[in-house]
């Protein structure tokens, strides 16, 4: 099965090992799913008032609001091509791709071979995903997370793609995990400071400590670390997060798919069927390294999933993995202060039918104070969404789960399924808005809604934020913490947008009223608020162009003012890739986005390998850009 699997994404990877049902009544219910006008009065009819449901609720942009638009770029039509489009006024440049040099021992990438194995760990890894940038002593430094691989890009000489020896494997290794790297602006525009000081590669062997409540834990100990505090690697990093204090969040998602068993009679323990956890790994990495082989390592996949902490301004620091913010398919962290000074930290548990949680420090941050405990000693929440508009943040605690503290932080899906939270669309990324007391997550799709439960059994009806049955377009949830504070229990909530296709459905999959034959688009998932309050919405979803997807074109990026609902095109990516990572520079003149997974061309030509690439993106009149 393995060959068939190169091409795949993670989430095709997932559900071909845990396939949905053939047939089930919900098929049909799919099939006479509510008019769109009757779907939307009864969305707006939950808030029982505008108080709850807010000023922007799945509003339409009337002349008035267009005539006071915030979205200062004319908007872009879809693209279908190989390469990148920006509106009038604004261009774009390649930052840097996979395979280019961070040191100057690192060759440039030989598109033949796609690069040694010497230099792996020397070099711009694969699959740009979220970023952030820094400002470290005058210098600017991007830290981006690499999440995985393209094996027939990246082993281009391999039959398939396959890994066929321990050094293959290595190289896989040290193309992902997260880069650190210094970034400069010259006369020709942006590019990397090769051997800067503060440059780094952190891989799937990076030395890391593991802090919180899962510290030491029997269940986190193994034969090279019989103390179970110090785990080699961080995985899968889709999103990002960065602290209040100026330290880089990365995220582990989709850990499971990199570990297996060589041995046949090994039974898998039974936690792992929770996360996903098989006998074959996607890159057969087990059949190489020890470490990932599950019969003599089992405990090693507990030491995956977690939120890291690294560093940016300290090249020899050791990136930390906080437990206490819960072991899940992590998408990113959206970090805030509460005004008490207690730190909040929102997050996503990308796969279909997982949750929405939240942290919540018990010490108080202060600029220039100890941070060092903030994130390892809190409370974890987790959502809880009723359909009248309201809902609440529910303890992960001994008491509530009947878990003891480690135990909540090492299987922290089954303590959130023991308290009845609500089954999600597939929560990417969380966003926080700078200018106003709410926070907002993508919930990208879920062609299982109310059709198949989560991977603990629990049912996913249609109904709340996730109102559609096989949900293929997605929605992006926003709610307001009860007292305009994010350390509150309570809070209201609303859909900011339903993505859909009003050209091809007059029903619920038509979308909200602020989505239309200018602005279509599916599965929202990287999100980022830019300092203005605009928030910005990247896209990984189908890119056929075709049926329910006509007139969408390739993923895109898209800026939404949360108080009147517009949402405007402001970039489309070249086809095959997903637009993914944002960040902008120090003076907010450049805005520098992910481009992951392109088909050839993208962005070196006809005859070259295609390469994952941060772009920058400036206005010509090197205005602000947000
Ligand atoms: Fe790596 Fe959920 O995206
Ligand atoms: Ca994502
Ligand atoms: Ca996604
Ligand atoms: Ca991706």
């Amino acid at each position: 099965m393995r060959d068939e699997t190169y091409d795949l994404s993670w989430d095709e990877w997932d559900e071909l090992q845990s396939p949905r049902p053939d047939h089930t009544d919900f098929d049909d219910v799919v099939e006479t799913a509510l008019s769109r006008r009757g779907f939307l009065s009864g969305v707006l009819a939950f808030g029982s008032g505008a108080a709850v449901m807010g000023a922007g609720s799945l509003m339409s942009t009337t002349s008035a609001e267009a005539a006071t638009s915030r979205i200062g770029f004319k908007p872009i039509p879809i693209a279908t091509d190989a390469t990148v489009h920006v509106p009038e006024g604004y261009s774009w440049s390649k930052l840097v791709s996979w395979g280019d040099p961070l040191f100057s021992d690192a060759p440039e990438l030989d598109h033949a071979t796609g690069g040694d194995v010497a230099w792996s760990d020397r070099v711009f890894g694969e699959n740009t995903d979220g970023m952030e940038l820094f400002t470290v002593g005058g210098r600017q430094v991007i830290a981006v997370n690499h999440e995985y691989v393209n094996t027939k890009i990246n082993l281009p000489q391999n039959e398939g793609g396959k890994v066929a020896s321990a050094d293959d494997v290595l190289k896989l290794q040290n193309l992902q995990g997260v880069a650190v790297f210094e970034v400069a602006e010259g006369d020709d525009g942006w590019s990397v400071v090769v051997d800067s000081p503060l440059n780094r590669r952190i891989t799937h062997n990076t030395p890391m400590k593991i802090a919180g409540p899962a510290a030491g834990h029997d269940l986190l100990k193994t034969e090279a670390d019989p103390e179970g505090t110090m785990a080699l690697g961080t995985m899968n990093n889709c999103g990002a997060g960065k602290t209040p204090w100026g330290t880089y969040l990365t995220c582990e998602e989709n850990f499971n798919g990199y570990f297996g068993s060589t041995n046949a009679a090994f039974a898998l323990p039974e936690d792992y069927a929770r996360y996903g956890v098989k006998a074959e790994g996607r890159y057969n990495y087990e059949g190489f390294d020890p470490r990932f082989d599950v019969s003599k390592n089992p405990n090693e996949p507990r030491r995956f999933g977690y939120i890291v902490e690294i560093d940016p301004a300290d090249p020899t620091s050791t990136p930390i993995k906080h437990t206490a913010l819960g072991r899940f398919k992590h998408e990113n962290a959206a970090a805030t202060v509460a005004p008490d000074g207690r730190v909040v930290v929102y997050m996503g548990d990308d796969e279909r039918g997982e949750f929405m949680y939240k942290y919540v420090s018990n010490g108080f941050y202060t600029p220039g104070g100890d941070t060092s405990t903030l994130l390892d000693d809190g409370t974890l929440y987790v959502a809880k969404f009723d359909p009248d508009g309201s809902g609440r943040w529910i303890e992960l605690t001994p008491t509530t789960t009947g878990m003891s503290e480690a135990e909540i932080a090492i299987f922290t899906r089954v303590a959130a399924s023991k308290v009845g939270a609500t089954t999600m669309d597939r929560p990417e990324w969380v966003a926080v808005n700078p200018i106003a007391v709410e926070g907002y997550c993508c919930l990208t799709n879920n062609k299982n809604r109310g059709i198949k439960t989560n991977a603990g059994g629990d049912e996913t009806p249609a109904v709340g934020p996730n109102p559609r049955e096989a949900n293929k377009y997605g929605q992006i949830v926003r709610w307001y913490p009860a007292e305009d504070n994010h350390t509150s229990t309570d809070f209201s909530w609303d859909l900011y947008v339903m993505a859909g296709n009003p050209t091809v459905h007059g029903d619920a999959y038509g979308g909200s009223d602020n989505v239309n034959e200018g602005n279509l688009f599916n599965s929202p998932d990287g999100m980022m608020f830019d300092s203005t309050g605009l928030l910005w919405i990247q896209t990984d979803g189908d890119d056929s162009n075709e049926d329910d997807f006509a007139g969408m074109g390739n993923n895109q990026m898209l800026a939404g003012d949360p108080a009147t609902g517009q949402i405007e095109r402001f970039m489309t990516g070249p086809n095959g890739s997903e637009v993914t990572g944002l960040t902008w520079s120090a003076d907010r003149r450049t805005m520098f986005v992910g481009i992951q997974h392109p088909a050839a061309p993208f962005p070196d030509g006809e005859g070259k390998l295609a390469r994952s690439t941060i772009i920058a993106i400036k206005r010509d009149d090197n205005a602000m850009i947000g």
